[in-house]
């Protein structure tokens, strides 16, 4: 590379929304700093992108920003709904991007310099290596479940799995003996057999991704510490940098631009509506209900759910995004119903500008599925949280929530009307501890992103040490 050129930077996440979301904002990130951008999407999510969001004209401001597709391996019609990502993984989607991405490295130019690829996407270290490309990983789930995915053969060996007692206390994950159950293990855990394909394949991505330069986590050392020190005995060099929406936005009024420059990065179109809504309630009075964009419910939990929000003492905002509804009834039936009963006690969007709801003065708690993003876009906003786990990390993270962090609920593995009216009651009304705490961990979790902050000063080393590693690393791009 001439050392008058700037680092061309390739950022690759998996093709879901919680793994674009964290990975364009480090791209951003990495374009303030004056680095040359490709963001290679899924040609579904790409269009979607296109078509929900003003994406083209916001990066159009960093020059040599450029978005580039490849196909995820599927026909743009299958409904990529549930696990669909990981069920579909080894027979369809590794092959098929592996090859395209190997093609476009060859064929791209400027030649890149440095990948940032999707922890979960073990293929594209091989490519880089062989193509003699540094590359980095940037695990966007939580840390919490990094550690627990990448602990689980010792798990296995000390025979604590297969699970037995879903109450017992595991003791096999290094930092967290006092506080990890069965229960709270990653759900995949949750499998009968330890020759499960599904915990094959975690297992295999988590300990690929130590095989990388570097590791990218989006926490901080204040939010994480005990955390990182374990997971920096396999992967000595590791960035902790974020949480990525808080860190992007102190950068970006640094640079005198408004947080975020409304610019939304979601595959689905946000309902603006509901901040009109919120902004006719009282402080501190409404829920926000949302599970991501991943998780699915039965007809029967959503009622149960619904009951006990409407039994509750608190108003509500509830997420029903499309095709969220399992089951024969139909979602539209389910959720015209919903709506109809809600008027008065809610209010109901198929998605939401989730950042601007959480912080909104009228949200006073979150009821989620402990998505990774989610649980730090609250912790930004200052929001206690009731958790109610789905899949994957969600089940560490709602452990870490309530029993490390101390700022909610843990609702996990239960859904009864009468344990969502009093978890709510529980954290909007009856303990305002969660709220004190909650606002404590924002102005911590808050202060390691601004100026001389731990994830601030670990992003300055981040660019700085691209920028070595690019001008060290001959590259052997054309071998083959
Ligand atoms: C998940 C989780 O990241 C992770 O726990 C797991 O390992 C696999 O992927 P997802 O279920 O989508 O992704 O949850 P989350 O990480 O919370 O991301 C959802 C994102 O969508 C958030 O950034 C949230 O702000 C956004 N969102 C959600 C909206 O913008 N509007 C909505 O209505 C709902």
């Amino acid at each position: 590379m001439g050392k008058d050129r700037s680092p061309h930077v390739l950022v690759f996440p998996i093709p879901l929304q919680g793994h674009i979301n964290s990975m364009i904002k480090l791209a951003e990130l990495l374009a303030l700093a004056g680095f040359r951008l490709t963001f290679l999407n899924s040609d579904l999510n790409h269009n979607r992108l296109l078509k929900f969001t003003n994406f083209a004209t916001h990066f159009a401001r960093y020059p040599g920003f450029e978005f580039k597709t490849i196909t995820d391996g599927l026909p743009l019609d299958h409904p990529r709904s549930g696990n669909w990502f990981m069920e579909m993984y080894e027979q369809v989607i590794e092959t098929k991007m592996k090859q395209n991405l190997r093609e476009m490295l060859l064929n791209i130019s400027p030649p890149v310099d440095c990948i940032i690829g999707d922890g979960f996407l073990g293929f594209s270290i091989d490519v880089a290596k062989e193509l003699g490309i540094p590359i980095i990983c940037f695990r966007t789930s939580s840390p919490h479940g990094f550690w627990a995915y990448y602990s689980i053969p010792d798990i296995i060996q000390a025979g604590e799995l297969p699970i037995k007692d879903m109450d017992r206390l595991i003791t096999t994950v290094p930092g967290m003996e006092t506080y990890l159950r069965c229960r709270d293990l990653p759900s995949f855990c949750r499998a009968p057999d330890m020759e499960d394909p599904i915990i094959k394949l975690v297992v295999k991505e988590t300990r690929r991704s130590t095989q990388a330069d570097a590791l990218i986590l989006n926490t901080t050392e204040e939010l994480d510490g005990p955390i990182l020190s374990q997971i920096c005995t396999k992967c000595p060099t590791v960035y902790a940098i974020g949480p990525i929406n808080a860190q992007l936005n102190t950068r970006l009024k640094a640079e005198h631009r408004e947080p975020h420059d409304h610019f939304s990065n979601t595959l689905w179109e946000e309902d603006e509506s509901c901040i009109s809504w919120l902004d006719k309630q009282p402080n501190r009075s409404v829920i926000y209900v949302s599970f991501g964009s991943i998780t699915s419910m039965s007809r029967e939990k959503l009622v149960e759910l619904w009951y006990g929000l409407i039994n509750s003492k608190a108003k509500f905002l509830l997420v029903v995004r499309p095709n969220f509804v399992t089951g024969d009834e139909g979602e539209d039936d389910v959720v015209c119903e919903l709506l109809e009963k809600t008027k008065d006690r809610g209010y109901t969007v198929h998605w939401a500008p989730q950042e601007a709801v959480l912080n909104h003065p009228a949200v006073g708690g979150f009821l989620t599925h402990s998505g990774w993003n989610s649980t730090l876009e609250s912790i930004v906003a200052g929001v206690p949280m009731i958790c109610w786990p789905y899949f994957a990390d969600q089940q560490v993270n709602s452990r870490a929530v309530s029993e490390v962090w101390k700022i909610g609920l843990d609702m996990k593995d239960v859904c009864d009307r009468k344990t969502v009216e009093k978890m709510v009651n529980d954290v909007m009304v009856d303990q305002k501890e969660f709220s004190k705490s909650a606002t404590e961990l924002s102005q911590v979790t808050n202060r390691s992103v601004s100026v001389g902050g731990s994830s601030y000063n670990n992003l300055d080393r981040l660019v700085e040490d691209i920028r070595v590693m690019c001008l060290k690393t001959p590259q052997k791009m054309m071998a083959s």
